[in-house]
């Protein structure tokens, strides 16, 4: 495993991170049932097979699934300290639209369904951020300064805050020099957090902060391999390596998560992460003129 630091945390984090949305959401991205007793063992046969294999960053979020990620990832990771020697990072989320005022309240419902008595990683679980979503969470009083109070008490190792979007309300929030992370939506189709052409995006601007980058849906969450589907379905390569090596390929990239399921999927991300010679220069795939 291929392992680097993550920003200013200092934490050792393995390059592919374990996305947990999966693990909590009925029918997400394809047939599946967290309450079902056998789709829900393949879970904790997925999560030691992560172990096994040196992947130390744990993502989940208190949404995901009403909090049934968390208490899969709980049962899952419940006494683990390491994975592979190095210290696990487990990191949460808090969303906004419930929890904007009370940002403690959600991190002890986290905290119990996770059983443990604190997390290295605390994110705002964001999509896009509007200009009144950014003054909102960076007034006295919001969701940042909450925050930075967990984290002095010690409840939350670092502060963060997951997005989707590329805007002006992103460049702020990481400009505020408040959080220590950003999650971003970044993979082969959604590329505008990195143009190296121009250059411009919201990791350059992560990165010159000393933050943490974390990626968000390294394989497109099928969107590509449906599109691929539609307009070709004689076509049947599996892109899936090559679009996670793609994200791999970003020397700003901390860590790309990707939502795994099963052992055979995490051991199949297991090899596409060991496999170094697969890696790309990204400057030359964006290349106008030659
Ligand atoms: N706003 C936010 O904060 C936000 C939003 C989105 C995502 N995220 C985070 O980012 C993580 C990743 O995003 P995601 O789960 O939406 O999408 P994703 O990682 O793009 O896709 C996950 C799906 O891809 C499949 N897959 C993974 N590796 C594969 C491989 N080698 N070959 C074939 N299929 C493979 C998995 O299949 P199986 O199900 O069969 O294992 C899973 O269903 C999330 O789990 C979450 O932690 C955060």
């Amino acid at each position: 495993m291929e392992y680097t630091t993550l920003g200013r945390t200092g934490a050792t984090v393995s390059r592919i991170g374990f996305g947990g949305a999966a693990l909590g959401l009925t029918n997400y991205l394809e047939t599946f049932d967290p309450h079902d007793a056998a789709d829900r063992a393949k879970l904790f046969e997925g999560i030691d097979a992560a172990l096994d294999g040196g992947i130390n960053y744990f993502d989940t979020a208190a949404a995901y699934g009403k909090g049934e990620s968390e208490r899969v990832l709980g049962e899952g990771l419940k006494g683990v300290t390491h994975s592979a020697g190095v210290p696990i990072v487990l990191s949460t989320k808090v969303h906004p639209k419930q929890f904007a005022d009370n940002v403690r309240a959600s991190l002890e419902g986290s905290l119990e369904r996770l059983q443990r008595d604190r997390v290295d990683l605390l994110q705002i679980h964001g999509d896009t951020i509007t200009v009144a979503d950014a003054d909102r969470f960076l007034a006295p009083g919001g969701m940042a300064e909450q925050m930075l109070e967990l984290k002095a008490e010690g409840l939350v190792g670092n502060i963060g805050f997951s997005t989707e979007d590329n805007n002006d309300s992103v460049y702020r929030m990481i400009g505020s020099g408040l959080f220590d992370t950003v999650q971003l939506c970044y993979n082969f189709l959604f590329q505008h957090p990195y143009e190296t052409s121009r250059p411009f995006g919201s990791m350059f601007e992560a990165e010159a902060q000393g933050m943490g980058i974390l990626t968000m849906r390294a394989p497109t969450s099928g969107t590509f391999q449906r599109w691929i589907e539609m307009v070709n379905p004689a076509n049947t390569f599996d892109y899936t390596p090559a679009l996670i090596q793609f994200v791999l390929s970003n020397p700003l990239v901390d860590v790309a998560l990707v939502g795994m399921r099963t052992a055979e999927i995490v051991r199949r991300n297991l090899e596409i992460a060991d496999d170094l010679g697969g890696r790309l220069d990204i400057a030359t795939v964006q290349e106008r003129y030659v």
